[in-house]
């Protein structure tokens, strides 16, 4: 199975991915975890992303578009979860999926109004060991602000300000949610009401899921 999740920022694409990617068995590759991953490590990509991400901008094109076609070559089934996330992206994806004879399955969009986000976001929190993701209102850690999987201070997210979620909502509206469009003519687009509850969000979405299996 081949997903494309969208949504705006804090909309829980992480969240639901990371369950449908164990109970379905398939990879989730999350651009968003990856560049946040090589900034904490220093690397090369991370010294060029750093300061982009903290603007809440998005990184250039060519960068994402390499990123991706590594990451998906040898896959079979994936989830990504934040790419593409303009039409430059998506037109590089279809090229680089057509030369691999694969093919999209299904467009996931977990759709939730800006001022849920702003208040979501808000609240959350990541530990910057594991990476795990902690919401201080829906899904605190069991122990204070410890991780639950590694015992490390959780952290609010450079990008996560209130005023930077509100340009990286804009940019959304702006880049991304033409993508979805781009999809509409030539693919299924599974459309969720991401407000409601984590699992029922889930359960939704497992039940859409089913018949692409
Ligand atoms: P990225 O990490 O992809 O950020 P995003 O799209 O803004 O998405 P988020 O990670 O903020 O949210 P999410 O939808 O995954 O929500 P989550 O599940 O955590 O990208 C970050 C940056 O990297 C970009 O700004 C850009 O600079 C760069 N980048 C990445 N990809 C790129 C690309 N392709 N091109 C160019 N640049 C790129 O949930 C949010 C919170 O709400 C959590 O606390 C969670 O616990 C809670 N929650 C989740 N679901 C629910 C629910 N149903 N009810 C209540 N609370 C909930
Ligand atoms: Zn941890």
């Amino acid at each position: 199975m081949k997903l494309l999740f969208f949504g705006p920022p804090g909309a829980g694409k992480g969240t639901q991915a990371k369950k449908v990617s164990e109970i379905f068995k398939i990879e989730h590759i999350s651009t968003g975890d990856i560049l946040r991953e090589a900034v904490n490590k220093g690397s090369e990509l991370g010294k060029k992303v750093k300061t982009i991400i903290d603007k809440g901008e998005l990184v250039p094109d060519e960068i994402m578009n390499e990123l991706v076609k590594e990451k998906i070559k040898d896959l079979d089934s994936f989830i990504l979860d934040g790419y593409p996330r303009t039409i430059e992206q998506a037109k590089s994806l279809d090229r680089t999926l057509k030369e691999l004879n694969k093919q999209i399955d299904a467009v996931v969009l977990i759709d939730v109004p800006e001022e849920e986000i702003v208040k979501r976001i808000s609240s959350r929190r990541v530990c910057p060991n594991c990476g795990k993701v902690y919401n201080l209102i829906t899904l605190k850690p069991k122990n204070d602000e410890l991780c639950d999987n590694c015992g490390t201070n959780i952290i609010q997210r450079n990008d996560d300000r209130e005023e930077i979620v509100r340009e990286r909502y804009k940019i959304y509206q702006r880049n991304t949610y033409p993508v979805i469009e781009f999809y509409r003519k030539n693919n299924t687009i599974i459309t969720i009401d991401g407000s409601k509850d984590v699992e029922e969000v889930t359960k939704e979405l497992f039940n859409m899921l089913r018949r692409f299996r």
